[in-house]
């Protein structure tokens, strides 16, 4: 089957990840330029979901949510709290646990996205015409305060995850 919305998303997955493995080729020296192709590359994408392709499916849905996004949703709050503070080694490891596990449940056979293409087969046009006219969310300076580690490990801990955790066993 043709699935156009799949290759888009998981095309712009591997888009992202190349983004991020050019930031950190070089241990302990981030490449600020690359990182920050990645930070608003993968904010981009985050937005593209849920403001486009998550609500078409549910739409065409009927209306009733789908069960799976509830969860994606919690985890873009947490990948979107971690973009905000300095990529130390620490947070770049949590980040790239996260991105796996988060990408697999919309790529998986019969995940998020083969979901949302299923439901909105009539519309594909439509939705691949929204999604090539999304503009890029702007995006701060780095807060390093430990408030922002806080909440980044709340939110974390809101999807399933602990960040502490991570950083030792992986
Ligand atoms: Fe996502
Ligand atoms: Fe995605």
């Amino acid at each position: 089957m043709n699935k156009p919305l799949f290759e888009f998303f998981t095309n712009d997955h591997r888009r992202i990840e190349t983004w991020l493995d050019k930031a950190t080729k070089h241990p302990g020296k981030i490449d600020e330029e690359s990182y920050h192709q990645f930070r608003t590359g993968l904010l981009k994408h985050i937005k593209m979901e849920e403001r486009i392709l998550f609500p078409a499916a549910q739409r065409a849905n009927g209306d009733v949510p789908i069960i799976l996004a509830d969860q994606l949703r919690t985890e873009h709050g947490a990948i979107t709290a971690l973009l905000v503070l300095p990529p130390t080694e620490s947070v770049i490891k949590v980040l790239r646990f996260l991105l796996v596990n988060h990408d697999w449940l919309e790529e998986k056979p019969g995940g998020m996205y083969d979901i949302c293409e299923n439901l909105t087969q009539q519309e594909t046009d439509q939705i691949l015409q929204q999604l090539n006219l999304a503009t890029e969310v702007p995006v701060l300076p780095y807060n390093p305060a430990d408030y922002a580690l806080d909440s980044a490990k709340r939110a974390l801990i809101r999807a399933g995850f602990d960040f502490d955790e991570i950083v030792i066993t992986t």
